[in-house]
């Protein structure tokens, strides 16, 4: 390349700035100037930093960044970058249908194109609801241009008649006072607005405070970012000084594989016990993982976090919702405990430029209801069981949320303490679910395990949070609000159930949950992390054999795509074939 007048000749220049090709050059150029770029600035051996922004209309979860816009592009310009924003395909928890899960890998594949096929020297990925923070956090890996995460922040907290309402926990609460016919329709809608009072995601620990959290853990965001409240004039603060340490990290040729270490991913998982993060952090984690070339397996999640103490009491674990948890001091406070008791990686490279333990060095909690110590935590041993037997080669379960009731009722049988045997009672998604549950016929009791299937990344498509089932009204009225639940689609991070999902492999691609039926015994063994069918081996193998994958299918292109060429939730759901592309940015696309 030749270079005669830069100190560093940038990527964007070999748009904007190619003598050695003036046609494209002067299209390049002549384009973007018209939008009040200027020649001088666009050829002015500036970097230019991309804004990814998530928010629209159609992401209320994201929204805030359109108004955070103007802090990061003034970050930007004084840290001597040139801002441009480009939209993200929208991805909206609460609006996309059938799941918000099928679009993460579009919203991937798109952030990936623009990133290889644009003039773009580093990015600023705003993250927020749930899948958005690991789309962009996998195409910035794929990629491998420098790239900082600014999450938009949790709402403020909800109330209702003096109570905490958080994001999702009050909804599971207001099926249930449904079921129980102690509100209406009306009364529940009320309850479910006030969970939701300002801009911002999810204000309990769900997917999205978690894998904003994990974004920190990963140390792809600046220090205290991810739990600082939308609203709050600290976001804006972030939002500026997060655009200009991008500028920085260019300069300095800091690049998500710097970061994206194997250490990094274990200090992720650790942090995410400690949280009583989501079940949705391990598919996620594993695809951000896989796309930036690091081994992690799902086992891995049992292996380094099952030990991990409840250090943080925000529902659905606990009690607290977002403003607490940052008043406490946030992410760097629970990782600052955690690094006092030995358990982080130190060495790992953040997106400021420092060693983790050099940025953690001074914090700790501030509030020790909300935040505990490491040696005096909330629960021992809080992490995810990876569990596997003959339905499925591997299933997670959250421990964190496993109550003392749920515990009592259904592990606690003398002699066998974790171990719980049970008849399947078996639904082929949740429109079958919803038929059926009050079904007398089905007998559901105390002693049943619900299992749902054909709920998977290729089944459903996408995979369904629809593993938290309710049980019957009946069984409702009488204080019983958790049964186990079993399934190959996921969960909401928000919800308190302890649910055994993500079976992976999934049963419409014959996974072991495709031959349960109802009636059948089951076996949960929480001690070898195992679940079983107790079907004896002919039965079991005549069933395979006589086993008819169900019909599949698509209302879109997308989703035929995505189902070729997505893989199962324990290896992240990713498209398979794009794991093969790793840190393309350095190869330029041709001009
Ligand atoms: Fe968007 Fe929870 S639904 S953050
Ligand atoms: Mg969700």
């Amino acid at each position: 390349m030749s270079d005669t007048r830069a100190k560093k000749r940038f990527r964007s220049q070999e748009w904007f700035d190619n003598p050695n090709n003036p046609g494209m050059t002067a299209l390049y150029l002549e384009r973007y100037q018209n939008q009040s770029f200027t020649q001088g600035e666009l050829q002015a051996e500036k970097p230019i930093i991309g804004i990814a922004n998530t928010g629209s209309d159609l992401a209320p979860c994201n929204k805030i960044h359109v108004f955070l816009m103007d802090r990061i592009k003034a970050g930007i310009r004084d840290g001597g970058g040139i801002p441009m924003e480009f939209p993200v395909h929208p991805i909206q928890e609460t609006g996309k249908r059938p799941t918000a899960a099928l679009d993460r890998n579009l919203a991937y594949l798109s952030l990936v194109e623009v990133l290889h096929g644009y003039p773009i020297d580093g990015v600023v990925l705003t993250t927020g609801c749930d899948k958005t923070t690991p789309a962009q956090l996998m195409g910035a890996a794929t990629v491998d241009i420098p790239a900082i995460a600014l999450n938009g922040g949790p709402m403020l907290d909800g109330w209702y008649k003096g109570k905490r309402a958080g994001s999702g926990t009050t909804i599971w609460e207001g099926r249930r006072l449904m079921a129980r016919g102690e509100i209406g329709y009306g009364e529940f809608m009320d309850l479910a607005c006030a969970s939701s009072p300002s801009l911002g995601h999810c204000n309990t620990m769900g997917t999205a405070s978690t894998m904003n959290a994990m974004a920190e853990a990963l140390g792809m965001t600046l220090p205290g970012s991810s739990a600082i409240p939308a609203p709050f004039r600290e976001r804006m603060a972030m939002a500026y000084e997060t655009g200009k340490r991008c500028v920085q990290m260019v300069l300095d040729d800091l690049k998500p594989s710097n970061i994206l270490t194997r250490e990094a991913f274990e200090n992720a998982i650790v942090v995410n016990a400690a949280i009583g993060g989501s079940t949705n952090a391990p598919p996620h984690l594993q695809a951000i993982a896989r796309h930036a070339g690091v081994e992690l397996d799902v086992t891995d999640w049992e292996k380094i976090g099952f030990d991990v103490p409840l250090m943080v009491n925000m529902q659905p674990a606990g009690e607290y919702l977002g403003e607490s948890f940052y008043r406490a001091g946030g992410v760097p406070a629970v990782m600052g405990e955690l690094r006092k008791a030995g358990r982080l990686h130190e060495g790992v490279m953040t997106a400021s430029g420092q060693r983790l333990g050099d940025v953690l060095a001074s914090w700790e909690s501030l509030d020790r209801d909300v935040i505990t110590t490491y040696d005096a935590p909330l629960r021992d041993k809080a992490g995810f069981k990876v569990l596997s037997g003959n339905l499925f080669d591997s299933a997670l379960m959250k421990t964190s949320v496993i109550s003392a009731d749920f515990r009592k009722r259904f592990l606690s049988k003398p002699g066998e303490e974790g171990v719980f045997e049970a008849r399947a009672i078996v639904f082929e998604g949740p429109e079958d679910y919803h038929d059926r549950i009050n079904d007398p016929d089905l007998a559901i009791d105390e002693n049943c395990i619900l299992f749902i299937r054909n709920v998977g990344c290729v089944g459903y498509p996408g995979s369904a949070e629809v593993v938290n089932m309710q049980p019957p009204d009946a069984l409702v009225k009488a204080g019983i609000n958790h049964l186990p639940t079993v399934g190959d689609g996921r969960q909401s991070g928000t919800s308190e159930s302890p649910s055994i999902l993500n079976a992976s492999p999934e049963a419409v691609v014959g996974g072991g949950l495709a031959y349960l039926q109802t009636g059948d015994r089951v076996r949960l063994d929480l001690n070898a992390s195992t679940l079983n069918a107790l079907v004896d081996e002919a039965e079991w193998e005549a069933r395979k054999a006589a086993w008819e994958a169900p019909e599949i299918v698509n209302q879109t292109p997308w989703q035929e795509i995505y189902r070729r060429h997505v893989g199962q939730l324990a290896d992240g759901g990713c498209l398979e074939l794009a794991t093969a592309y790793q840190r393309i940015a350095r190869d330029l696309p041709r001009d």
